[in-house]
């Protein structure tokens, strides 16, 4: 076996010589071949060591699994990351938000994120990098609504390959959490009802992709699934990740309690109790020694995990460390900056209120507490901070340049500074949410959790409604996680502009676009609704919630209504113009692909980029499905005047809906509607393709 393996990773050359010691030793051998040799060696408790967290007396290696020094097997570092990495480490680049990176629409720019924050992962001494968190955003409630890019599987799918396939070129990264995990004040008890075609094509596509791509990790999630906890719940873990998409990496369990059995547990496949044995370790050996756990089992699990030590470099101890210098680089410091500058989003401009003209204005107020605010975040396990941060009303002043800026940053003012507003050409008001209105459940005391409401607070909107009243030129800049209902005085502002959690750079960017330096082209990766009843309800306070087939757009677009800005919009300081969808085929076979074209053409004065959407409608199906689904988008930078063609390519077998009797995707011979423009609701341009069974 081991001499079978030496030839299969040395090939035909019959005059090579094996280095003397272990095959598993040797980085010229084949990762199956070292993890096969390995585990061979391995006693049961050394197998059984490798499934958990290092034992809670053992304050070293926090976080990660033991080593095992008789066989020189290293443990995994684990450290979160989904804007930065964590402040458990000191300080590190703060990225915007994954709702605001959700927002550049822009997978390429994920990867340099996601390199960027594992580089600095691996500079810190770490291995695998607890992120991406890709649960789907069911309702802008959640608390984690800011770590994930949002509420579309196909979006969310595409930018978490950004992201992952950016951090592993450092570090393994992890998935997180499946599944159907977003509600906070109930994590640890909830369980989400789900039937198999909503889970199937609405809550696991983009784990599936993340899957494909090549992820090295999962972490399966607190709340149950269908009754049954994600860490022992053999149809998410066994049957789907395992069997269906042949996940090869590892599972490890989210932290304290979602890992709830031995056996259970072990039979479903989760590979690592984190962060400490309780279930695994003894029990788990006693288990084995019992006959309720089989060795096959322990040994499939442990090859997954020494798998990933191989192919990642970590049993080697390569690629070495990075240097200190990567942390907080200049690089990644830019980065941040151009990722926020991508990220917002222009929501409303009336009368070209925006951008502001340093020549022609004199005076600008600037308003509101979080203006003075550095406001990163969420303070649970994706808090990361920076060694500095720029506010808005520190960015504003940078690049004012003559333009007298008058600091009004707080949220209650008298009628003399009610009058500095009337005196001023322009007000910015920054208002929005901030650690304290939502974030993870039981991070801190008291727990934060899941957001009371959509709406803004009453004295931010009062603020907003005093300045509106002083200044006809109010432009509100909201930071948050996701979607703020702005019905309360969005009729009463000049502009709007979404900014999200902006990261360290966050400043720099607003101020730009503020200025018209930078040209907005983020686009909604949540609906905004007008009224909370536009989106399905939000049940934080039961310990069973259903999760239905409609959410987000697709469920505003089902039932007819219109949400104060729907999904994918974004305006620009310049127009574009979206035409003439062509198709390469009007008739596909089921396993073949549409290949559609488009041209857009900046129609103003001003380069900028516009995100062009394509959208998929079903005419004739035997089952209820969405009126439009989002499949394929792409950034475009457009000159003034300049046109260019979009090529979107979608895999029929990405048209398909699960068949509950067949209990498999299918692709139905029927005709599609395809749609393509500037938002979910802005679709001039149509074409149609059959599919049609050969
Ligand atoms: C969170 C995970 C996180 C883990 C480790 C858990 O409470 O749900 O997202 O990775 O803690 O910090």
């Amino acid at each position: 076996m081991l001499l079978s393996a030496w030839a299969a990773a040395c090939g035909d050359d019959d005059t090579f010589a094996p280095p003397p010691g272990p095959v598993y030793r040797n980085p010229a051998a084949s990762v199956e071949a070292r993890v096969e040799d390995l585990l061979s060696r391995m006693t049961l408790e050394e197998k059984i060591a490798q499934m958990h967290g290092v034992p809670i007396t053992d304050s070293q290696n926090v976080n990660g699994t033991p080593e095992n020094a008789r066989l020189g097997i290293p443990g995994f570092h684990m450290v979160d990351g989904m804007r930065g990495v964590s402040i458990t480490t000191g300080t590190a680049t703060a990225f915007p938000v994954g709702s605001g990176r959700g927002a550049t629409f822009d997978p390429d720019l994920e990867t340099r994120v996601g390199e960027a924050i594992g580089a600095e992962a691996r500079a810190k001494g770490y291995d695998v990098l607890l992120a991406p968190t890709i649960n789907l955003l069911r309702h802008p409630r959640w608390g984690r609504a800011q770590e994930t890019y949002g509420e579309d599987p196909l979006h969310m799918g595409v930018m978490a390959v950004g992201f992952i396939r950016g951090v592993q070129q450092q570090v393994i990264a992890s998935a997180k959490h499946l599944a159907l995990n977003s509600i906070e004040d109930t994590r640890m008890r909830v369980s989400v009802t789900v039937d198999e075609r909503t889970l199937r094509e609405v809550y696991l596509p983009h784990f599936k992709r993340a899957v494909d791509a090549g992820v090295g990790s999962i972490m399966c999630a607190y709340p149950k699934v269908n009754g049954v906890y994600s860490c022992q719940n053999t149809h998410l873990l066994h049957d789907i990740l395992l069997g269906e998409w042949g996940f090869d990496g590892f599972v490890e369990s989210d932290w304290l309690s979602a890992t709830r059995s031995t056996v259970p547990s072990a039979l479903a496949g989760l590979d690592i109790e984190m962060p400490y044995p309780h279930f695994y370790g003894q029990p788990l050996v006693d288990a084995v020694n019992g006959g309720s756990v089989s060795v096959d089992v322990i040994d499939a699990a442990v090859r997954r995990i020494l798998r990933a030590k191989f192919r990642f470099g970590v049993f080697d101890g390569k690629p070495p460390l990075n240097p200190a210098t990567v942390v907080e680089s200049p690089a990644h410091t830019a980065l941040a900056l151009e990722v926020e500058r991508k990220a917002i989003v222009l929501l409303k401009n009336d009368g070209a209120a925006l951008p502001l003209s340093r020549a022609s204005l004199r005076r600008v107020a600037v308003v509101g507490v979080l203006a003075d605010t550095v406001n990163l975040g969420d303070t649970g396990s994706s808090d990361a901070r920076s060694s500095y941060a720029i506010t808005p009303l520190a960015g504003i002043q940078k690049h004012a340049g003559a333009v007298e800026v008058v600091n009004l940053s707080h949220n209650t003012l008298s009628a003399a500074e009610l009058q500095q507003v009337g005196a001023a050409d322009a007000a910015v008001v920054a208002v929005g949410l901030t650690y304290a209105d939502e974030g993870e459940g039981q991070q801190v005391t008291p727990s934060i959790g899941d957001r009371k409401t959509l709406d803004l607070s009453a004295d931010q909107q009062q603020l907003i409604l005093d300045v509106a009243s002083h200044n006809p030129r109010t432009i509100v800049v909201l930071e948050g996680g996701s979607a703020i209902i702005v019905e309360g005085f969005v009729d009463r502002v000049a502009a709007l502009l979404m900014a999200w959690y902006p990261g360290t750079e966050g400043g720099n960017a607003i101020a730009e676009v503020l200025f018209g330096d930078v040209n907005p082209s983020g686009k909604l990766d949540v609906t905004v609704p007008r009224t909370a009843d536009q989106l399905p309800p939000f049940v934080n306070d039961k310990s069973n919630v259903d999760y239905t087939y409609y959410h987000g757009y697709r469920y505003v677009d089902k039932n007819g209504l219109e949400p104060r800005y729907p999904f994918g919009f974004g305006l620009s300081y310049t127009t574009f113009a979206v035409s003439n969808l062509r198709l390469a085929a009007s008739t596909i076979a089921p396993n073949g692909e549409v290949r559609a074209s488009v041209d857009v053409k900046n129609t103003g004065t001003l380069s900028g980029d516009e995100v062009v959407q394509l959208y998929v409608g079903y005419d004739g199906s035997r089952v209820d499905r969405a009126v439009r689904d989002l499949k394929a988008f792409q950034r475009v930078t457009l000159a003034p005047g300049q046109t260019k063609t979009v090529v979107f390519t979608v895999p029929a077998t990405d048209l398909a809906f699960w068949d509950v009797a067949a209990n498999t995707f299918v692709v139905e011979p029927i005709s599609y509607l395809l749609e393509a423009g500037s938002s979910s609701r802005d679709l001039p341009v149509e074409a149609r393709v059959a599919v049609v069974a050969r």
